[in-house]
């Protein structure tokens, strides 16, 4: 029987929505509490607790920990990397301070582990597009990028000094079916399944040949649960962990959606947001990840686009 009590922030989100699940079928809807900026709604989770909590209410976060006697955060809530770039000062705020709170915690040993994810947005500028190793230098050039650099040097400090157990991955774009995509930058390989069913054509605005490293949540959840399951004493990386998946471009996401629905068309108009793309990394080297934990992946982009057009057919009832 497990012990651990679960907190996580941002549960409604994308990913949220995905490890509230998880969590719940591994540990019981009883030890996991979803929080949220949401009212709480019938069938919103599948936790047993639901906290309507904004993140940066500190003394509210800290009460929540203590009521339920949380041992494990994992702390999701943020500003993407659109969004971000049109609030700088609230996306600092809100992408630093919280998760600043939460090691003071750990710190204080109210709670004993936390997850807090990066994000290849770190790597920035000048930075080598293929096969982009751990311990490149940083070099974001967006406010989210450097928030998230930021957070990473904020866990590695923490754990250097005072020992806590934080523990982070620098998610690539995330694919999924289930929640819609929170306004990053590669939520364009979202979008375009919705549209290729709905329309059978989609309008990037990523340009064609701009490739980005991808993962489908399914793969992402697991590598974060893997994670969060690895001895502590095995991780040699306490900044945030490269996580690679798979890489591809529109034009190839385009090609293998058109094998399963013949007459759909791609065309592109690139906005804000292919300049945040051409400051990422194309593909990631994850060897380290692999070595430290075992990481592993099931889904590459044929048998992604199998299951997410399988699943939003049903989903969008077409
Ligand atoms: N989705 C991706 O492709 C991706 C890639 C890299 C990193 N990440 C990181 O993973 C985490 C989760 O991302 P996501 O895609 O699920 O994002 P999302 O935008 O879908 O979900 C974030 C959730 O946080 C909530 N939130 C925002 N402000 C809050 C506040 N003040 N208090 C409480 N809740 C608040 C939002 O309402 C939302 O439900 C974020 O830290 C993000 O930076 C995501």
């Amino acid at each position: 029987m497990t012990t651990e009590k679960i907190l996580i922030t941002g549960a409604l989100g994308q990913i949220g929505t995905e490890l509230t699940n998880r969590l719940v079928e591994i540990h019981g809807a009883e030890n996991v509490v979803a929080s949220g900026l949401d009212r709480w709604q019938k069938n919103l989770t599948s936790a047993a607790y639901y906290e309507r909590m904004d993140v940066s209410n500190t003394q509210l976060v800290r009460q929540v920990i203590k009521d339920y006697e949380i041992t494990t955060v994992y702390h999701l809530a943020s500003l993407l990397s659109g969004t971000s770039e049109k609030q700088p000062l609230f996306a600092w705020k809100l992408n630093i301070e919280p998760l600043l709170n939460f090691c003071e915690m750990a710190r204080e040993g109210l709670i004993s582990k936390i997850f807090w994810p990066s994000s290849i947005a770190v790597f920035g500028k000048g930075i080598p597009k293929e096969n982009v190793g751990q311990d490149v230098v940083l070099n974001p050039t967006t406010v989210y990028g450097i928030s998230k650099m930021a957070g990473e040097k904020w866990c590695e400090y923490y754990f250097d000094k005072h020992g806590v157990d934080v523990r982070s991955i620098r998610y690539p774009g995330l694919i999924s079916w289930k929640t819609p995509a929170g306004g990053g930058t590669t939520d364009y390989a979202v979008e375009i399944f919705y549209e290729a069913i709905e329309e059978k054509k989609y309008k990037s605005y990523i340009t064609e040949n701009t490739a980005m490293p991808m993962l489908y949540m399914d793969d992402a959840i697991e590598a974060t649960l893997q994670l969060m399951a690895a001895p502590k004493e095995k991780l040699t990386v306490h900044t945030s962990y490269n996580l690679g998946g798979m890489t591809f471009t529109p034009k190839e996401l385009a090609a293998e959606i058109k094998k399963e629905i013949p007459e759909f068309e791609i065309s592109y108009e690139a906005d804000f947001r292919q300049k945040i793309a051409e400051s990422w990394p194309a593909s990631i080297d994850d060897s380290i990840a692999k070595k430290d934990w075992d990481l592993n992946y099931t889904f590459d982009i044929s048998e992604m686009t199998k299951d997410m057009l399988k699943n939003l057919r049903i989903k969008l009832k077409k």
